[in-house]
């Protein structure tokens, strides 16, 4: 395992991710975590991430000198190049020159970092701070104009440190330095490849769960799925998988997980249809989180009914159901606070189960992040729709009907929104948008005309938006052509709808739903 000391959680979690892609295990740990406990880990490397204070200030988050005689490889970047400079005695400045944004970086010496890599490459900078000196012993690798000390190492006691920031893209070579320190600066090896990452987890619900049985809530979504694939494929038929069919999801969703999910995996799936249940509920409701809160409470409802049938008839069988399957990711993991700590975040959405339920839990996805849980679905055999799914909120599409939710209002959004997807899907863009669909304004209508004739229906706003995390989002610039297939297509085969009008919001100040 490589440890990323986090002094700043936006920058350590891209670390790990790149260092992942070099096919050698990551983890994060925080900046003030004892070096006895980072001993006890064993890490095979660490590296220090960077982070937004300067060394300078009042509290500036440091690590324990001792750390770089423990003989560990470590790799310092931008703040972690300055920590490591200042605690081995080089010097640190303000020189003045802040660096943001694309420089050329030269390499000007031998060295292992930059070892059979162009002396020129452009390189990623953000920082105030710079190295002014290298400490004692290092030698300096590479520089920047503005920038002397832009890298240096001490081979011999396997220490590096760089100002750039090698995990972002804007980085040329960022992926081949780091690849650079991880096997030929700290020896370690490329073990972490996807059938490892398999293997590996099926083993540890082997291991974790004995003999008893197992439920998991599956939502239709990558998480879910992927985690219940993983655990079938450690216990088999002592799994079995409840779906709560709560009438809000998009066309063909159901019979996706029915289906497809079902005849790739081989599982035991429980589909529980409670359309009627979820639309009685909601009859009369406008407000936003209120229609949240019903569908999180009917859900969890819906979903312990379903495990008491379950227990009892586990119990007719001689046998008991110990633990919920949940899809819990390293990022959440990681947000929830410490990342040994066992409890999970409470979402207060639907698909969040009390914790009150009398299971132990098993969480086979909590070491990885979103791109590798796809991968491990796809080297599981999960049909590619539910793979690499956009993601779709759990109260569905009652957050995308402004307004109260009818079964009307369900069927027209949910015809809307299928041609939006299947226009999407032939455009080829359905990987690169992070998200598309389409919103009902059901207390809106506009005057149109079709065929003569005067209409009077409801606009639909069709919302595509990119991002990396859903934190923020800007709105697709999708071809005006794809728009007007989108549009016409809507408006001629979806019943009273007259109008559609495209969302050009970014996030912030919007958000991505509309609810
Ligand atoms: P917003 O609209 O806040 O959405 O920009 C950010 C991301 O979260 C999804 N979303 C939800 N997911 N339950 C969920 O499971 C919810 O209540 C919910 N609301 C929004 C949204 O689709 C986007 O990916």
């Amino acid at each position: 395992t490589v440890l990323v000391i986090d002094f700043g959680a936006q920058y350590a979690q891209l670390i790990a991710r790149r260092v992942r892609e070099c096919h050698v295990y990551s983890e994060i740990v925080p900046w003030d975590m004892p070096v006895a406990d980072i001993l006890a880990r064993q890490p095979s490397a660490l590296i220090l991430s960077g982070g937004p204070k300067s060394v300078y200030s009042p509290g500036a988050p440091r690590v324990d000198a001792a750390l770089f005689d423990t003989g560990l490889p470590i790799l310092g970047i931008c703040y972690g190049h300055q920590v490591m400079a200042q605690a081995l005695a080089g010097s640190v400045s303000r020189t003045g020159t802040a660096e943001y944004g694309a420089t050329r970086l030269s390499v000007t010496g031998p060295g292992v970092l930059f070892d059979g890599l162009p002396t020129a490459q452009q390189v990623w900078m953000s920082h105030g701070d710079s190295v002014t000196e290298a400490p004692p012993g290092f030698r300096v690798t590479a520089t920047t104009p503005s920038t002397p000390v832009a890298a240096f190492e001490d081979p011999a006691r396997r220490l590096y440190g760089v100002q750039f920031h090698p995990e972002v893209l804007h980085s040329e070579h960022g992926l081949d330095v780091l690849r650079r320190f991880l096997l030929a600066g700290a020896g370690c090896r490329p073990t972490w490849t996807m059938v490892n990452i398999a293997d590996e987890a099926v083993a540890a619900v082997r291991a974790q769960v004995g003999d008893g049985r197992l439920i998991c809530g599956l939502s239709g979504g990558v998480d879910s799925a992927v985690a219940a694939a993983v655990v079938h494929r450690a216990v088999g038929d002592a799994l079995t998988c409840v779906f709560v069919d709560h009438g809000l999801l998009r066309a063909g969703e159901a019979e996706q997980v029915e289906r497809d999910f079902v005849a790739s995996t081989g599982v035991e799936l429980v589909h529980v249809k409670a359309a009627d249940r979820f639309a009685a509920a909601l009859a009369g409701v406008c407000e936003p989180e209120q229609k949240r809160k019903i569908i999180g409470r009917e859900f969890i409802r819906v979903f312990e009914e379903a495990a008491r049938e379950l227990e009892a008839r586990a119990e007719a069988e001689g046998a008991t159901i110990e633990h919920l399957v949940q899809g819990t990711l390293y990022p959440d993991v990681i947000e929830s606070g410490s990342p040994t700590a066992a409890k999970i975040k409470s979402h207060h959405n639907v698909g969040g189960l009390p914790d009150d339920l009398q299971f132990g839990l098993v969480e086979p996805l909590r070491t990885l992040f979103k791109d590798e849980v796809r991968r491990l679905g796809e080297e599981l055999g999960l049909p590619e729709e539910i793979v690499w799914r956009q993601p779709f909120p759990g109260p569905g599409l009652a957050v995308r009907i402004i307004g109260e939710v009818t079964p009307e209002r369900l069927e027209i959004v949910r015809a809307a929104d299928a041609v939006v997807r299947e226009e999407i899907r032939r455009a080829g863009l359905d990987r690169e948008i992070w998200q598309v669909f389409a919103v009902l304004l059901g207390d809106v209508r506009s005057v149109g005309v079709q065929g003569d004739e005067r209409t009077y229906g409801h606009p639909v706003v069709l919302r595509a938006v990119t991002s990396e995390d859903a934190m923020t989002a800007d709105w697709a610039r999708l071809p005006y052509d794809l728009l007007e297939r989108i549009s016409n297509r809507i408006v001629n085969e979806v019943a009273q709808v007259n109008r559609v009008v495209y969302d050009i919001t970014s996030k912030p100040p919007g958000t991505i739903e509309w609810e």
